[in-house]
């Protein structure tokens, strides 16, 4: 099939998806009240309840002219038997409708093949993997034959955080627009089976692995600016002529700022000063700044190196997780880059929050050393009432941690753009949370406190930090830079409280300093004989198998939970403790003891691994999940991974979307009026452990089932196109009315 077939394909069965669901819509908007304001039925029960001689009035003929007048006789007290002569009625200006927490219908949990959202919403795909960036990027090619120059002018795959920045007015720097703006969006990682086009080799798809091979995937990875535009009819399209369209992948050089650039760590024979590494890969959540850029994230670097020959790890590598082989990629077999015996410091240069302006298409993007090194999953910025600048961040890995930077600098809200409030995350301090159990144990609630990383709470004398050569002659910054680059090990030593995976962080915009994150799930807590990770830094990444303790208190947590702190003040640039909880543990309603739900989980709220976290700006908590699908054991009744969204005060969860088979729901963003929300599906496809497996897939040993899926790559999942192989995309979510989303 030719890449343009391909596009007109995607573009026909998104118009067909949208029709159909405009149709289910209207047929349902005769019988139901999809605002959730009170209907005129309800109206006029209300006032015959009050005063049931009204009855014959309301119901016999008052129709629609009545409305007005509703709520006045409603209110005139009892004993009236004579209507009186009415007056003309004065028109009443129109009522806004009053946007709801949850206001929307609930959608069950679903093992199917298509996006499904509630009854008045709609979903299109846009922007799948390998669209072309702009107007001169080459078409995409459906048979995984594109090369690495081809891919690296095309959205990259495994579509992940994403942020919308509408544009000015002018239509030529950052603003509040909600038609027009750049939609910046996170490209995870690749699955080989369907990114490679299957070769000679009949076992293995993959061979022969080439230089040009690991530089194609190089080119999926990092992120994709998009200009896009609403048009007339609700819906978006990208700007393909815009010079902001961008890609920046793993091969764009990119700035190294903050206490770790240029120390010897960071040096390599390609870049000598330690201050330009090549790449940004495993982008995984993100963050915004209120002065217009984009925070992506780094997250699993470490399988992307490996070596040849032999060698043995160092502690440093060891507790980030490098290992021989990686996570199979084998770029270190092609790409010398990647291979930790010819270039040892090259895994030094990944792992950190990277800032990108958007607006400015020719700048160089920076890595922000000062935030830490380690398995960033997202970055969640909040402006505190104090005006400092607070980011938080979980590293997800089991038994890892979470953190809180503090910018020195104070925000110039006059000047949000200001040049002093964009060097803000240049420097600052770095904490690590403890989570006390509090006065009493086992209400699931606690006090916390953030431990500062710095030279004199770490100990200049700490094993990990010690472990490089530089160290006898050791500054404070020289401890410091350590400290950036062994972030895992500086917490270590300051007895960090050790969390089931920590993913997004979210803030909530109408509660200053209340703070929310997703610990996914950890089959490696409470399971078996208890071990910590060492305080000197010894401890292989994941290895440990820590008790069970009052913030994590489920042995062998398969479903996850989503613990919320509170910040003392209510404000996290200066607060050093917070008041936390639990707020909800996912589950089965089912089960009882131990491993029991809280009580905001039923049949209708089945989830299972929160991962994806964000609040609107009404105040609405957006949960995506990327957890099991099997649909069977203790994940019966999940369905497909999904998307809810929570009250924060009540605790109320609604289930919003589930998405296709084999996929993820990750990465979330909204125009500022609210009217369209993207949301990332990442990997359909990914067949694992679905029902709806092939038959001929699950017949295979395991180690052959990628292989198969290769040669089969529309067997299982044909997302979003029909008849190509599945893609990650964005959804781009609406209301038939045009209305908020959520509302
Ligand atoms: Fe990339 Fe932890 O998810
Ligand atoms: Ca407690
Ligand atoms: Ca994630």
């Amino acid at each position: 099939m030719s890449a343009s077939h391909v596009l007109a394909r995607l573009q026909f069965v998104q118009t067909k998806q949208e029709s159909h669901m405009a149709q289910s819509i209207r047929d349902d908007d005769s019988v139901s009240n999809t605002s959730g304001n009170t209907s005129l039925t309800e109206l006029v029960d209300r006032a015959i309840a009050q005063n049931p001689k009204r009855r014959l009035l309301l119901k016999s003929g008052l129709g629609m002219a009545a409305i007005p007048f509703l709520g006045g006789l409603a209110a005139c007290g009892g004993g009236d038997d004579v209507v009186a002569p009415t007056p003309a009625p004065t028109p009443a200006p129109p009522v806004a409708p009053v946007e709801q927490m949850l206001g929307f219908k609930a959608v069950a949990t679903s093992s199917g093949s298509e996006i499904v959202v509630p009854e008045g919403y709609i979903a299109s795909a846009f922007a799948p993997w390998g669209s072309p960036i702009n107007d001169l990027a080459p078409a995409w090619k459906g048979d995984a034959t594109g090369t690495a120059a081809e891919q690296e002018q095309q959205v990259g795959d495994n579509h992940d955080g994403m942020a919308f920045f509408g544009f000015n007015a002018a239509g030529n720097g950052f603003g509040d627009r909600s038609d027009e703006g750049l939609l910046v969006m996170n490209h995870e990682y690749i699955n080989p089976e369907y990114f490679y086009a299957p070769e000679i080799d009949a076992t293995d798809w993959m061979a022969p692995f080439t230089f040009e091979k690991a530089r194609k995937a190089l080119a999926a990875h990092g992120i994709s600016v998009l200009h896009v535009k609403r048009a007339a009819d609700g819906s978006w399209e990208h700007v393909k002529s815009s010079p902001y369209n961008r890609r920046i992948h793993g091969n764009t050089p990119i700035t190294i700022q903050g206490p770790a650039a240029g120390h010897p760590l960071m040096k390599t024979a390609a870049d000598p000063s330690g201050t330009v590494a090549l790449g940004t890969l495993n982008n995984c959540g993100n963050g915004r700044t209120p002065w217009g850029t984009y925070l992506t994230c780094e997250e699993n670097f470490n399988g992307y190196f490996g070596w040849n020959g032999t060698r043995t790890a160092t502690a440093l590598e060891n507790r980030y997780g490098i290992s021989a082989n990686g996570f199979g990629y084998r770029w270190h077999t092609v790409d010398s880059r990647f291979d930790v015996n010819a270039t040892p410091n090259e895994p030094n240069r990944h792992g950190y929050i990277v800032e990108v302006d958007p607006f400015a298409p020719g700048s160089q993007a920076t890595k922000r050393t000062a935030l830490g090194r380690f398995k960033h999953e997202n970055a969640a910025l909040e402006v505190t009432p104090s005006g400092k600048v607070a980011v938080y961040m979980g590293c997800d890995e089991r038994n890892e941690y979470v953190y809180k930077f503090v910018a020195d600098g104070t925000f110039d809200a006059a000047n949000p753009t200001s040049a002093a409030n964009r060097s803000l995350l240049g420097k600052g301090t770095l904490y690590v949370a403890r989570f006390g159990a509090g006065t009493t144990v086992g209400d699931n609630m606690g006090t916390g406190t953030w431990i500062p990383l710095k030279p004199d709470t770490v100990g200049v004398n700490s094993v990990a930090l010690r472990d490089n050569p530089n160290f006898a002659a050791a500054t404070d910054a020289e401890v410091l830079a350590n400290i950036m680059i062994k972030t895992r090990q500086a917490a270590d030593a300051v007895g960090a409280t050790m969390m089931d995976r920590p993913e997004w962080v979210a803030v909530n915009p109408k509660k200053a300093g209340e703070v929310f994150i997703t610990l996914t799930n950890n089959n490696r807590r409470g399971t078996t004989t208890a071990s910590v990770n060492n305080p000197d830094g010894s401890t292989v990444a994941g290895s440990a198998r820590p008790p069970v303790d009052e913030a994590n208190p489920r042995a062998n947590n398969v479903w996850g939970h989503i613990v919320r702190w509170n910040e003392a003040g209510g404000d996290g640039g200066t607060a050093t403790t917070f008041d936390w909880d639990i707020f909800v543990l996912a589950g089965q309603p089912a089960v009882t003891g131990a491993r029991a739900p809280s009580s905001n989980i039923n049949a209708e709220t089945l989830f299972n691994s929160p991962d994806g976290l964000d609040f609107d700006a009404f105040g609405r908590m957006w949960i995506q999940t990327d957890g099991s699908f099997a649909n069977t054991g203790d994940f019966a009744g999940n369905g497909n991974n999904q998307m809810l969204v929570a009250d924060p005060k009540t605790k109320e969860i609604r289930r919003f979307l589930v998405g296709p088979d084999g996929c993820e729901v990750t990465g979330i963003t909204w125009s500022p009026d609210r009217k369209t929300m993207f949301v990332n599906i990442q990997h359909p496809g990914e067949v694992g452990s679905h029902p709806k497996a092939p038959a001929a897939y699950l017949a295979l040993p395991s180690a052959e089932r990628d292989n198969w899926i290769a040669k089969n790559p529309t067997a299982f999942s044909q997302w979003p196109t029909s008849g190509v192989r599945p893609r990650s995309a964005t959804v781009v979510v609406r209301r038939t009315d045009g209305g908020v989303i959520g509302g």
